[in-house]
């Protein structure tokens, strides 16, 4: 613990208060105000948590100036070019690569989980076919433990694992078959001899008793996608997460608020509204009126997929998505008109003295949701491949806090400004 300060004048009285400074192993060194409202009598303000650090974290980290980012401390892109998604899971699980044996042990773990109780059909059949995909996905993971009633005592180390792979394992075969319920379509069961990604496409785009063929190239451009999502530290979701998981709340509600919280547009919905807005432009020559909506302060339309609360420098995984859509427009052929109206908005975003200045760069989902499209996945499940990758981040990070021996309940205070005690007197 350092010995290093930061003092607050406070010059209305010259008292002056002084806070430790928590030193990290990368980053910004962090004030701990924890005593601050005791020592001062006032609270801080932080709207958006935009200088705040909610907890103390050995699983990512992110340098928004260097677009950097480290899982566990092996940065991003050798993960997403060396590693799969599951050594990426558990690798933010566990905190260490598996070796070769862990990896086959670790799949198969998943695999033996990947079934959901055949109850849980009735509670598809009750939506409507139009329902979105994130509806029946949180509705589902919470409707788990209606089911699995088992290993819910998250302070025991093992059980938080096996609820872990339960949710990871589990989490494809619920989004595969709502989307499936949606179409009308009969669901696919898991393939036990198919791999994690290989096996949610099957289950999403295949046919009972007749093979599809899945090309390597999509499987590993989904890989890719999933590693790239797996975590990014204290964002909205997480921190969602966090906050349901302090009170002690059941461990499939601290996932289920995780997905209803990524599904924002500002958030985990963008790489559908990035799609979206893409097909809604439509032609490059539509761009530069786009390109002025979203620079028009009175106008709510912003530009999907740019800008970023930490990067302010490029997005490094939408640097790797960008080289992987290079790589696929051949062999998937991505849609060209859709690639040229998303690479018109780059080049005149990127040199526009508007988001030049605020630092306004393409984010992970400029780029997701042009691959996904071109892997034959519906625009309402690109949210839903954001959860499938984000889950093992959310479960290590709440294992995390768990294994905090003071977890204290999420429960910030407010600056009041509403009116006076104006009760009437009796
Ligand atoms: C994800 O936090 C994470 O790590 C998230 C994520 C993860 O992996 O978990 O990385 C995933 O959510 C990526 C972001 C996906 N969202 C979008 O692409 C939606 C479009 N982007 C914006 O909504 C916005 O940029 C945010 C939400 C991403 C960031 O918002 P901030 O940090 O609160 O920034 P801000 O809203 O205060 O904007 C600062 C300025 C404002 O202009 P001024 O008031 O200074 O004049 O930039 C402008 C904003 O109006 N601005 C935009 C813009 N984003 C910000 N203007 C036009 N288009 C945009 N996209």
């Amino acid at each position: 613990m350092s010995n290093k300060t930061v003092t607050v004048i406070d010059n209305r009285t010259n008292q002056k208060y002084d806070f430790p400074i928590l030193e990290p192993t990368m980053g910004a060194d962090v004030v701990d105000i924890s005593t601050f409202y005791q020592k001062t009598g006032m609270f801080t303000f932080d709207r958006g948590f935009t200088s705040t650090a909610s907890c103390r974290s050995a699983i990512t980290y992110i340098d928004g100036s260097k677009g950097k980012l480290m899982y566990r401390g092996y940065d991003i892109s050798y993960l997403a070019t060396k590693k799969t998604f599951l050594d990426t899971a558990y690798l933010l699980l566990n905190g260490e690569l598996p070796s070769k044996e862990r990896l086959e042990a670790y799949c198969k773990e998943l695999k033996k989980r990947s079934f959901i109780h055949e109850g849980m059909k009735k509670l598809f059949d009750a939506f409507p076919d139009n329902a979105h995909p994130m509806a029946i996905l949180s509705a589902g993971v919470s409707a788990l433990s209606t089911f699995y009633f088992d290993h819910l005592d998250m302070d025991s180390p093992d059980e938080a694992l096996e609820m872990a792979n339960r949710i990871i394992a589990k989490i494809p075969t619920i989004a595969a078959f709502s989307y499936r319920y949606s179409q009308g379509l009969p669901v696919i069961y898991p393939d036990l001899n198919k791999g994690f990604v290989e096996n949610f496409l099957y289950m999403l785009r295949g046919y009972p008793h007749h093979y599809i063929e899945l090309k390597p190239i999509e499987i590993k451009a989904l890989d890719t996608i999933l590693t790239l999502h797996a975590d990014h530290e204290q964002n909205a979701s997480t921190t969602a997460v966090r906050v349901v998981a302090s009170t002690r709340a059941h461990p499939y509600a601290c996932i289920s608020s995780g997905i209803n919280a990524l599904w924002g547009r500002a958030h985990g919905g963008a790489n559908e509204s990035v799609v979206r807005q893409l097909e809604m432009i439509g032609r490059v020559e539509n761009v530069e009126k786009y390109i002025a909506k979203a620079k028009d302060p009175n106008d709510p339309f912003r530009l999907m997929g740019f800008g970023h609360r930490v990067y302010k420098n490029f997005d490094p995984r939408a640097t790797i998505l960008k080289n992987i859509q290079k790589e696929l427009s051949e062999e998937l052929n991505l849609d060209s008109e859709l690639m040229a109206v998303a690479k018109k908005i780059e080049e005149i975003a990127l040199n526009d003295e508007y988001f030049v200045s605020r630092k306004l760069y393409p984010n992970i989902d400029f780029y997701s949701g042009i691959i996904l499209r071109a892997l034959k996945i519906p625009k309402e499940m690109f949210a839903v491949i954001f959860v499938i990758g984000r889950t093992p981040g959310w479960i290590s990070q709440w294992i995390e806090l768990r294994n905090q021996d003071n977890i204290k309940i999420a429960r910030p205070r407010q600056l009041y400004i509403g009116p006076k005690d104006r009760t009437p007197k009796e």
